[in-house]
């Protein structure tokens, strides 16, 4: 087979064979092929779409390119999560801890952040000494131990992913859904869950902008997770405003925790309980929704999510105090408020944006080689349908450089959009695939 065929074929609107999808995930894989001809098939991909069996054929070329774990000798039924990216996403901190608190082993490998959406390892990484490396071995004894774990991607689990995403990263060609579909499936399946719950963002802050659009990806995965045999449901939530107040790393990390306690704002809980139950629900945990809910706010009260999110820090390596005492955790030098320009009520917020302004602060990277300042970002406890009056405070900024400051204070200003009429606050889910 030649790539330049395959190119000509995706570039002309044509359709893959299985035989060629194979082909071209195995040998990028081993290095055979150059990045550029890759990136050429990702662009024509991306313009010209696949069709359903492309896209499982993708899915599973991609998770046969590396180890495929079994988890089975450790843990009964393994249940994991998946985020398709967002502003201010600190869910994984909190449901993880809440689903193995109810007696359900989660072995989760997360991502660091993306583009203007922030990744759970660099949130954890604002504990002094936590460690996301570890071979399989320790990964299996951990959740044979506490029952979570929660590590950084392998080399050899769907190493393929690891390629195409860096090389979708810088070549515009992220935000496609058989290009999504595969690279989240092929982790989860690669990774041996038994079930998975996918939380599919739509909205100026996810990849994928309407509704519709969501629904699509979701289904998509949902069958390629049913027909592998896993119990696969995604649940399509809302990235038209950050999730929570918090975005940049150790100001999440502290959100979480307080969420863990009780605290938190609202809307972020709310997430944290569908999340968690319909995990709950797959894993056999409830028979119902309403039960699963139930379950996981207990945990919550009695103090036993919080404990296991300790234990799993102190089995990586983090300095416990911190968890313990969160004011621990890296401070900003500088930290200045946010005020309304006007009067009037929050019409819109551009989300992904507001990503960008923390990334320019320094809580992600806008090159490989940065490095995280997990200090930094904002506290925004501020939502569409909320009123201020002109010179009311709507959040503030955490930095370690005035310019930066004074820059991402301006960047807020303009990602948010004022109206004089009032505005229905938006909801934080938009449904369910199962
Ligand atoms: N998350 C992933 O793991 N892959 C994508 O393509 C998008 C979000």
């Amino acid at each position: 087979m030649r790539m330049v065929d395959l190119i000509a074929i995706k570039r002309d609107g044509g359709e893959l064979s299985t035989a060629e999808i194979n082909w071209f995930i195995t040998e990028y894989t081993t290095g055979s092929i150059p990045d550029y001809q890759v990136s050429a098939l990702l662009m024509a991909i991306y313009l010209r779409d696949m069709n359903r069996r492309e896209t499982v054929d993708l899915t599973m070329a991609i998770a046969r390119s590396g180890d495929q774990l079994d988890l089975h000798d450790v843990a009964p039924f393994v249940v994991d999560k998946h985020s398709s990216g967002g502003v201010g996403d600190k869910t994984t901190l909190v449901v993880q801890p809440i689903v193995a608190a109810c007696g359900v082993p989660v072995g989760k490998m997360s991502g660091r952040g993306l583009g203007s959406s922030g990744g759970t390892l660099d949130k954890m990484e604002s504990f002094t000494g936590w460690s996301c490396q570890m071979g399989l071995d320790q990964f299996k004894a951990q959740l044979a131990d506490i029952g979570l774990v929660l590590a950084g991607q392998t080399a050899k689990l769907a190493p393929a992913d690891g390629k195409l995403y860096a090389l979708r990263d810088v070549t515009g060609t992220v935000a496609s859904t058989p290009l999504i579909a595969g690279s989240i499936m092929s982790k989860k399946l690669a990774a041996g869950a038994d079930a998975i719950v996918l939380d599919v963002k739509v909205g100026s802050g996810a990849f994928m902008p309407t509704v519709e659009a969501a629904k699509e990806l979701a289904q998509i995965m949902v069958n390629i997770g049913n027909d592998a045999g896993r119990k696969t449901a995604a649940l399509i939530s809302d990235m038209n405003q950050p999730l929570g107040n918090a975005i940049g790393n150790a100001l999440e990390v502290k959100e979480a925790i307080d969420t863990l306690h009780g605290g938190g704002p609202q809307q972020f809980w709310a997430h944290v309980v569908d999340i968690s139950a319909y995990m709950l629900l797959l894993a056999g945990k409830a028979t119902t929704i309403e039960e699963a809910k139930e379950l996981a706010s207990e945990v919550r009260e009695n103090g036993a999510a919080f404990q296991k999110f300790r234990e799993m820090v102190v089995a990586q390596g983090g300095d416990v105090r911190q968890v313990d005492d969160p004011s621990l955790l890296s401070q900003a030098r500088y930290v200045e408020p946010i005020l309304a320009p006007r009067t009037g009520t929050i019409a819109s917020m551009d989300t992904g944006e507001i990503g960008w302004s923390a990334v320019h602060l320094g809580a992600g990277r806008l090159v490989k080689t940065d490095k995280i300042d997990h200090a930094v970002g904002f506290v925004l406890p501020c939502a569409v349908g909320d009123s201020f009056k002109e010179g009311d405070e709507i959040g503030t900024v955490h930095a370690n450089d005035m310019d930066k400051l004074e820059k991402a204070r301006a960047e807020i200003i303009e990602a948010i959009v004022w109206s004089d009429e009032p505005v229905a606050p938006l909801p934080h889910s938009y449904g369910v695939i199962d």
